[in-house]
């Protein structure tokens, strides 16, 4: 099994990205509670969360994590119209990679479109500004945002994403702008018939110990196309710790629930990297050391 021996002399386990012929450390940063203001944290304070914010990716870059994910829409709010277009969590990251001074290639970076703009000339413009904020000239992986107002069924997801879209994608990838190209969502059964189109190399699900859906067909489907499964919300997006806190406040539960919810889904072996959503430096320590627990206790490589 190859691994990655960190700064920190951290030996994370490895796992095939589909058939991309890569191996990733099966511990990966999603970079959400990065720039999403206020994301599952109503305590939010802008100066504070991006201090904490640098310190975690940094500790992760030494730590052996190559996997970062973002997205433009992981941004500052404005309370007026929802969105901005500030991209902080893009522009955090191009920050943390610049001043850890860490080679290009020895990272993975994905990020997605700016889900507003599904058209050739938005797509491109989304992702030039991306490439800007992250100070590269490629992305590992382009995701097509699931986050959507639309209907997004399997007997309609080309209402969605179009030929034009569907175009745009594979040229990116043609021009060497775009190594890999992937798409996330909430709809288990479209996202099936996604990956029968053969054009991904990635799906991104949402997928952890309490929201099972993929299990039924899409974890099949990934595994007989040779399709990575990147989950979002691997530990449950905060709803797990929220449960617990609501109906045993102050209680130690007997085994770590983050442990427990990486159990689960890294018993997938479509399941190649978990982005876990990190606020602080000590989360990522932490979930180093429950990686490496759980590789002496059932072995996470494959
Ligand atoms: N494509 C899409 O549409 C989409 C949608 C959602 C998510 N995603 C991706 O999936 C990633 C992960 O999802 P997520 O960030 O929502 O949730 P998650 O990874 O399931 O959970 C992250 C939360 O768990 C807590 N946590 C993590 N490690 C911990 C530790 N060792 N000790 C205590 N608490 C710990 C943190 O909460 P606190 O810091 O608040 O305690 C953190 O915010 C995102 O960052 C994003 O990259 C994609």
């Amino acid at each position: 099994m190859t691994s990655l021996i960190s700064a920190n002399g951290v030996d994370l386990p490895t796992r095939r990205l589909g058939q991309t012929g890569l191996r990733l450390p099966v511990l990966g940063f999603g970079t959400a509670p990065v720039g999403l203001s206020g994301y599952q944290d109503p305590g939010f304070d802008q100066k504070q969360s991006e201090r904490n914010s640098l310190s975690a990716l940094d500790a992760a870059i030494d730590y052996g994590i190559k996997f970062f994910d973002t997205a433009p829409a992981y941004a500052n709010k404005i309370p007026t119209d929802g969105w901005s277009t500030d991209r902080a969590s893009e522009r955090m990251l191009g920050q943390a990679l610049s001043n850890h001074g860490s080679k290009r290639d020895q990272l993975f970076i994905a990020t997605k479109n700016m889900f507003d703009r599904m058209d050739a000339e938005g797509i491109r413009k989304s992702l030039d500004h991306s490439l800007r904020l992250l100070q590269t000239d490629y992305v590992d992986l382009l995701q097509i945002h699931g986050i959507i107002a639309k209907p997004f069924r399997a007997d309609n997801w080309r209402n969605f994403i179009t030929d034009e879209v569907l175009e745009t994608f594979l040229q990116l990838r043609q021009e060497g702008k775009v190594r890999y190209i992937g798409v996330s969502g909430y709809r288990e059964g479209a996202l099936s018939a996604l990956i029968e189109t053969g054009v991904f190399q990635v799906v991104m699900p949402q997928f952890n110990y309490f929201y099972r859906g993929a299990e039924y067909e899409l974890v099949k489907l990934a595994q007989q196309y040779g399709v990575a499964v990147i989950p979002m919300r691997p530990l449950t997006g905060g709803l797990m710790q929220g449960m617990l806190d609501e109906f045993f406040p102050g209680q130690k539960p007997s085994a770590n629930p983050f442990k427990v919810a990486m159990k689960y889904i890294l018993q997938f072996d479509c399941v190649s990297t978990i982005p876990v959503g990190m606020r602080t430096a000590r989360e990522v320590e932490e979930n180093v050391r429950l990686i490496q627990e759980l590789e002496q206790e059932i072995g996470l490589g494959r």
